[in-house]
């Protein structure tokens, strides 16, 4: 029995359903979850409007001559929704395919394993995966309307874009929004209370990122407090106040400052789950909560909100339940994608995390500027970054960490990430050749000059 039917819920039921499992998902919304319907899916589409309308605006520099490009946003959300529509009908079908029943409603877990769904069904399952995902947090003062505040779920239904919007926290998702909205024409200010954007990231990375921002225009105020607002007269805009006695006038504000577990409608009151004082549901290295028999994955325990850690959570859940070696995910080594404009890309840790835990380090930057591949898309804003731990003769031993920022790096991390999980040394992976001309030549240039023969770089 599973219940939630996002990437965490529905990863189990097709691996489960694949092995010949018998399984059952209690859905309440739609099978795909955040993931499909509020998130990944639909917040990239947008980006890649953003993309696209950069490229056009960008044409003349190529010899290509075009009209003066404007936006036509319902357009690019229709186009949204039928990305999301025919992946949310492969999704079922693939369920179907697999043999998964799916119960339409709200499930909750009792005593025994048995959930319940809201329509009164009661079901009895060997084992019970919990999924029930995560949902926008918000803060006092900015209470969503649907209007004025929005949150990532209502921003990805607009139909219009706003002319100016705050955006409160620079994280991963109000950094996305940011640099779609000011790409397509929004006038954007981020307002973080932290005094870097983006403050998961290697520094230098987010350097990057915060520099290509200011320089198209959005406004990052850091080490800022939000302390509520104040709509006009016709409600049609909002003055934000925060810092010290500062203010700014907006058509929109878009809340980002994360998300919160949905385990409050889950029932665990009369069963053995704990629950962490956020709300997370507390699980072991296996997922495994406090009740025999029932695990938890996804944006619901306390790891990484990505979908793709959800899919490595549910597949460690569906080993065990078969019977089969099943190992942790070492959730230190995951790989992570930001896909505002410059993209960021990383896996394993920052140069800080890594002398904060005690490593002595030897790192090598390499910027795009000087790749090819990069001059000719017309993109050659941003680095790789790779950080080794430093070997007593000083050179550089097993790579801890790689970090991209630049053109198409979420689509170039996996050697990133395949080394530092590998465990590899810089100079192993040093051996390995990059197609010419490509924008991986960056990643494979830093590693050579890690191991101290750069072929291009010092
Ligand atoms: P986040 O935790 O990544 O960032 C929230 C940001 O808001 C932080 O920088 C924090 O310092 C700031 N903040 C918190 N309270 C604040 C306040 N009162 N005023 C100003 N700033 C404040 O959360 P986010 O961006 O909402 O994303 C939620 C989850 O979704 C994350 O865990 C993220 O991993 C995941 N996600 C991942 C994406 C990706 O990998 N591409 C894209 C979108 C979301």
């Amino acid at each position: 029995m599973i219940i939630g039917g996002g990437p965490a819920g529905y990863a189990a039921a097709l691996r489960g359903g694949l092995a010949g499992l018998s399984i059952a998902v209690v859905e309440k919304d739609k099978v795909g979850g955040t993931c499909l319907h509020r998130g990944c899916i639909p917040a990239k589409e947008f980006l890649e409007t953003a993309a696209v309308y950069r490229t056009v605006e960008g044409a003349k520099e190529f010899g290509v001559i075009t009209e003066a490009p404007s936006v036509e946003f319902a357009q690019s959300q229709a186009r949204k929704q039928k990305v999301v529509d025919q992946l949310w009908k492969g999704l079922q079908g693939l369920m179907k395919k697999r043999k998964v029943t799916t119960y339409a409603g709200v499930g909750r877990l009792g005593p025994g394993r048995t959930v319940t769904v809201d329509d009164g069904t009661e079901l009895v399952g060997r084992h019970v995966i919990l999924a029930s995902g995560s949902q926008p947090r918000s803060i006092p003062g900015f209470e969503v309307d649907g209007k004025l505040v929005l949150t990532s779920d209502e921003v990805l239904d607009l139909e219009k874009l706003p002319e100016s919007a705050v955006v409160i926290g620079g994280g991963a998702i109000g950094c996305e929004f940011a640099s779609m909205l000011s790409d397509l024409g929004s006038k954007v200010t981020i307002l973080e209370a932290l005094p870097k954007i983006l403050p998961g990231c290697d520094a230098d990375v987010a350097e990057v990122v915060a520099r290509s921002f200011k320089r198209r225009g959005i406004d990052i105020r850091t080490g800022v407090a939000v302390s509520g607002h104040e709509p006009s007269p016709d409600a049609r805009s909002t003055t934000v106040f925060f810092g010290d006695g500062e203010m700014v006038t907006v058509d929109s504000v878009v809340v980002s400052v994360g998300r919160r577990p949905c385990s409050a409608d889950l029932g665990l009151e009369g069963t053995a789950v704990a629950v962490d004082p956020r709300g997370f549901v507390t699980v072991d290295e296996y997922m495994r909560t406090s009740e025999p028999g029932v695990f938890a994955a996804g944006d619901l325990v306390d790891t990484p909100a990505l979908a793709h850690v959800g899919f490595a959570e549910a597949v460690l859940i569906i080993d065990q339940i078969l019977g089969e070696r099943a190992v942790p995910v070492d959730y230190s080594k995951v790989p992570w994608c930001i896909y505002c404009h410059p993209e960021v890309a990383f896996a394993g840790m920052s140069e800080q995390a890594a002398l904060e835990a005690g490593y002595e380090v030897v790192t090598k930057k390499d910027p795009y500027g000087g790749n090819g591949r990069a001059l000719i898309v017309g993109e050659p804003e941003g680095l790789v970054k790779v950080i080794a731990e430093k070997l007593p003769d000083g050179s550089a031993g097993r790579i801890l960490g790689v970090h991209m920022v630049g053109p198409w790096v979420t689509e170039q991390l996996g050697q990133g990430y395949l080394s530092v999980n590998w465990e590899a040394s810089a100079t192993e992976v040093a051996q390995y050749i990059q197609p010419h001309p490509t924008l991986s030549e960056t990643f494979g240039e830093t590693v050579l000059a890690l191991s101290g023969r750069g072929l291009h770089v010092g």
